[in-house]
């Protein structure tokens, strides 16, 4: 395994990072409240965003090969109904193999990806073009969570807007009915979107895809402690946390905790911090849907399903849906 532990109860202090004031304001806040939770988009330092590459090699976690299986199943599909010459906009720059399946199946597309992180699109940007020298590419470096102006002309071209990997699921409901209304936005009347949703399932799977033998997740969770520790010059006796992936039945979703072994004290960017034995700090939501409730996620934000596409044990889904025009209804 490439991944072993580092020593985590080790402060490192040897290369001081530039202190993002966003994630300095959303860990003294999260830390501070009666539930301690921290947003989960702050696991993806560089060391994190290796460990979910990780992730999604372990075998417990079923996500990422049910989702590539199912675009390698039905991207012509997809190319045949929107036109192989459409507009593609991502929403997260994937450099990933499954963009690659989508955009192989659609040659004469334009590919237009969205990130926070202009690193990030450079690179995407740079494996792609390698690999599709023809593929027209148009970077824009926005948040996706807002509705983009996109430098192309929606009139012109048909649009799909692609979300694979289920990340939806990692917001709550209300949060992924606007996001998808604003995908709506941006891609415009007309448009399709391409999304990766998981499944309810046996919550024993489940909690095996977030808790693997090998500790990958567990790393990943911890490290976001670690980082922590380096960016905010924090004192949290790493070791002292264990990692818990539990199943919340009543909100359908797998949610990962960082849990206290023993009463601590810490500080964080000079304030200070106390917890209990077996008091929890909640790090990520990931929630599962069933069909019929996908169908109303994307209804409640104007999107209505053309395609649910699934595999032979029907854990995840891939569905294509349409922008509904904005009619009157009764
Ligand atoms: C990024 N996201 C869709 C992953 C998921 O399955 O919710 C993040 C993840 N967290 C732990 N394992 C994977």
């Amino acid at each position: 395994m490439l991944f072993t532990p580092t020593r985590d109860d080790t402060i490192d202090r040897a290369a001081p990072a530039p202190v993002d004031p966003a994630f300095r304001a959303d860990v003294l806040r999260g830390l501070g409240q009666p539930h301690k939770a921290i947003p989960a988009r702050w696991f993806y330092d560089m060391r994190g965003s290796q460990l979910f590459e990780a992730i999604t090699q372990v075998p417990e976690y079923y996500p990422t090969r049910t989702e590539t299986a199912l675009l390698h199943a039905h991207a012509s599909e997809v190319a045949k109904r929107i036109g192989t010459d459409a507009t593609v906009v991502e929403f997260g720059s994937g450099s990933s193999i499954k963009t690659r399946i989508l955009l192989k199946a659609m040659p004469r597309a334009t590919y237009v990806p969205i990130d926070i992180c202009g690193e990030f699109l450079d690179e995407a940007c740079e494996g792609l073009a390698a690999l599709f020298p023809q593929l027209k590419i148009v970077p824009v470096e926005a948040n996706f969570m807002n509705p983009v102006n996109l430098p192309v002309k929606r009139d012109e071209q048909a649009m799909l807007g692609f979300f694979p990997g289920s990340t939806i699921g990692n917001m709550t409901a209300a949060a992924a009915v606007d996001l998808l209304r604003s995908m709506r936005g941006t891609l415009g009347a007309g448009s399709h979107l391409l999304i990766g949703i998981d499944r309810v399932k046996d919550p024993a799977r489940l909690v095996a895809a977030y808790d693997d033998a090998q500790g990958v997740t567990a790393l990943f969770n911890l490290n976001l402690l670690q980082r922590i520790n380096r960016e905010l010059g924090g004192t949290i006796p790493v070791s002292e946390f264990r990692h818990v992936a539990r199943w919340n039945e009543s909100a359908s979703r797998i949610e990962m905790h960082l849990e206290a072994r023993r009463a601590i004290r810490f500080e964080v960017a000079g304030e200070a911090f106390h917890m209990e034995g077996g008091e929890t700090i909640h790090t990520e939501n990931c929630h599962k849907y069933r069909p019929g409730e996908m169908r109303l996620l994307l209804a409640a934000a104007g999107w209505s399903e053309l395609e649910h596409w699934t595999d032979p044990q029907g854990d995840f889904s891939l569905v294509l849906a349409k922008a509904e025009d904005d009619r009157q209804t009764p």
